[in-house]
């Protein structure tokens, strides 16, 4: 099992195309218009979300981002002292938000596969439980939940607690590994699941993600949500996104290769490495050294992977068995936030 490291953002800083190119465009067009409001329940690109997923524009609540979703669904549901339980590892804002909203972090540790231990997270739920966070391919480790095993879950769970499926990373997933999450909300009218722009569409800095989740909790998403939060620019480049498929599905499988490019080219100088799922990669730690670590392949991080495999080689020559490392002698750690 890893010990992970902990975690840093670092930004994007070369000269790679960022967004989707329709999306630029559609920017570009927009940004005229500066001076106007954003449509307040953007239902432009509900309707058009709803169109891509199959659900009703109804069941769709678009917010400043996924994390924003997920504040208001943590600090809406949770009163001083009640519990949301989620894996731990997984994404670094959870324990964040749920003390924000002055709610307990019930963090259930990742089994030997590095998967949710789905069995130890059903036995955690109490009568404080209010929410559970699922991360499906789960950041870092990439690991999906399988669909089976989420129905079983969602079978063991009271249905009076929210079980947020966050699939951020789902445009990465190998197909057939992860759930059908939509399906299961159609069964579960307790699941609201998150997805993002912010990584496979490329607009994380203009800050727009989604949930699909019963028309009831989506009104009342909308209802309790900052008006004007989604930038009219923000709307404009996701709908351009949807409607660019093929720039997408290109996008996607140019991440995927670099993915699999730098995975031979770790494992060429020795890394242990644990296979890239989703957009990450990963290694166990080498011999004498305590941590392993997860770098993240985004549109905005491909070329800056390429550059930290590199950076890998020079501290810690072809590590063999044998090599050991300090703490303080580590390279630079990628980040995985
Ligand atoms: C698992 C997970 N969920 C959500 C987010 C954030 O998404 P957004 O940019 O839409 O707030 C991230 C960002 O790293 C993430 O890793």
């Amino acid at each position: 099992m890893l010990r992970y490291s902990g975690s840093r953002r670092r930004e994007f800083s070369g000269r790679g195309v960022i967004g989707l190119p329709a999306a630029t465009a559609a920017v570009a067009e927009a940004a005229g218009r500066m001076n106007r409001y954003p449509a307040m329940a953007a239902v432009e690109l509900r309707v058009r979300l709803a169109r891509h997923l199959g659900v009703t524009a109804e069941e769709v609540a678009v917010r400043p981002g996924s994390v924003g979703v997920l504040q208001q669904i943590i600090t809406g549901l949770c009163d001083a002292g009640d519990e949301v339980v989620f894996a731990g590892r997984s994404f670094e804002a959870y324990p964040i938000l749920v003390e924000l909203a002055g709610a307990r972090s019930v963090r259930i540790p990742l089994d030997d596969a590095e998967g949710h231990d789905l069995d130890a997270m059903a036995a955690a739920v109490t009568g404080r439980t209010k929410v559970i966070l699922l991360c499906t391919p789960n950041n870092p480790t990439g690991v999906p939940i399988s669909h089976d095993r989420l129905e079983a879950f969602l079978q063991a769970v009271r249905s009076d607690v929210l079980v947020v499926i966050d699939e951020a990373y789902v445009e990465y997933a190998d197909a057939g590994a992860g759930p059908d999450a939509v399906t299961l909300y159609r069964r579960y009218p307790n699941v609201c699941i998150l997805r993002i722009f912010s990584k496979a569409y490329g607009l994380a800095g203009l800050r727009v993600g989604y949930a699909i989740t019963t028309a009831a909790i989506a009104e009342g998403l909308r209802r309790t949500a900052l008006p004007f939060a989604v930038s009219a620019l923000a709307q404009r480049a996701a709908i351009a996104s949807l409607d660019a498929g093929e720039e997408m599905e290109a996008r996607v499988s140019a991440v995927k290769q670099e993915r699999a490019r730098m995975a031979a080219e770790l494992d060429a100088q020795g890394w242990r490495l644990q296979r890239g799922r989703a957009i990450f990669c990963g290694s166990a730690p080498i011999s004498g050294c305590s941590r392993g670590w997860w770098t993240r392949l985004t549109p905005r991080a491909s070329w800056s992977a390429r550059t930290r495999a590199t950076e890998c080689r020079s501290p810690w020559p072809t590590p063999t068995p044998t090599t050991a490392c300090s703490g303080s002698s580590q390279p630079t750690r990628p980040d995985t936030l």
